[in-house]
């Protein structure tokens, strides 16, 4: 998706995601972890704006999620910004507003979304015309999940989660996202999860039977399916997760799990209203939860 004239605003957008598995073997030499993972974007968008200025700025505007948002290098948009100017050559000169919908630090990849939102935008501002493979290569310098959030629907990831290899879902998955107070941070995750028992290798793919449920959004068959090996790893530094993941089933969920690297849980549903119907159970608790589904369409551009 790219725009064929310049213009002086460009928007697109990027969905957050969650993993149905999500199987992590012994840290690697370079710090990182093989993994494999069921990737599945949600219909919550982190929406990017971007236009010309004279020096490289991040705002975030419209947030009604919590959390610390750095705005200077280490932020994803910012560091997509410095990628693909220095991929082709120019000065990151740009103004990026990100409009979050994604919970902040969650394990549902706000973050990497902002920068897959990024990436299209530019592409789109500069004329640059690069295809969804190329800027998935950009991606992967800026962070393991990025390509997944340039891509969108539904993949398996391996290697540190960016090899990418596209699932065809047919069908919507209903869920409902629990988020926490306060967010996890993915390294220290993995950094305990190290600490903990010792990991065995990856599998190759998943078990015929999941990826036959998941492509056929069998809530109830993928349910008991659902894997997460950094779950245990989250649930001790955040032992309060362990009631919120039995108040997912109270509430008449389909299972849960942690999203992720955590804290945000999620549980599937077999309707949409049998998924407002978990929210308003969670909501008689005084829990805010977001219902949501599964999303196949595309991350790009936006249309005015
Ligand atoms: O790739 P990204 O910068 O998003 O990863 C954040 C942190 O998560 C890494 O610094 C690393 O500690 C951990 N990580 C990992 N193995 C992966 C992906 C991430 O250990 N496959």
């Amino acid at each position: 998706m790219t725009s064929s004239a310049p213009s002086h605003l460009v928007s697109a957008r990027a969905p957050g995601k969650i993993n149905l598995g999500l199987w992590v073997g012994p840290v690697r030499p370079d710090g990182y972890h093989p993994l494999l993972s069921a990737f599945q974007a949600v219909d919550l968008w982190e929406v990017v704006t971007v236009r010309h200025s004279g020096e490289l700025q991040v705002e975030v505007t419209a947030t009604d999620v919590s959390g610390d948002i750095p705005l200077g290098p280490t932020n994803s948009a910012w560091q997509a910004a410095v990628a693909l100017a220095g991929d082709c050559g120019r000065e990151p000169l740009v103004h990026i507003s990100i409009d979050k919908s994604v919970p902040v630090a969650g394990g549902m990849a706000g973050g990497s979304a902002d920068a897959a939102a990024t990436l299209h935008a530019l592409n789109a501002l500069w004329g640059l015309g690069r295809s969804v493979d190329e800027l998935e290569a950009i991606a992967q310098t800026i962070g393991s999940d990025v390509a997944f959030s340039v891509r969108g629907g539904a993949a398996i990831g391996r290697d540190r989660g960016q090899l990418l290899e596209t699932v065809s879902v047919v069908g919507e998955l209903h869920l409902v996202m629990l988020p926490a107070e306060g967010g996890l941070s993915t390294a220290e995750v993995y950094r305990h999860f190290d600490h903990m028992e010792a990991s065995v290798d990856v599998p190759l793919a998943p078990e015929p039977e999941f990826v036959a449920a998941w492509q056929s959004a069998e809530a109830s068959l993928l349910a008991p399916q659902l894997h997460n090996d950094l779950q245990a790893s989250a649930l001790e530094l955040r032992p309060e997760l362990e009631s919120d993941l039995e108040m997912l089933v109270w509430a008449g969920g389909l299972g849960g799990l942690v999203s992720g690297s955590g804290p945000t849980l999620f549980t599937l549903a077999h309707s949409a209203t049998h998924a407002k119907d978990i929210a308003q159970r969670l909501a008689q608790r005084g829990r805010r939860s977001i219902v949501t589904r599964s999303t196949s369409e595309a991350p790009g551009v936006l249309r005015p």
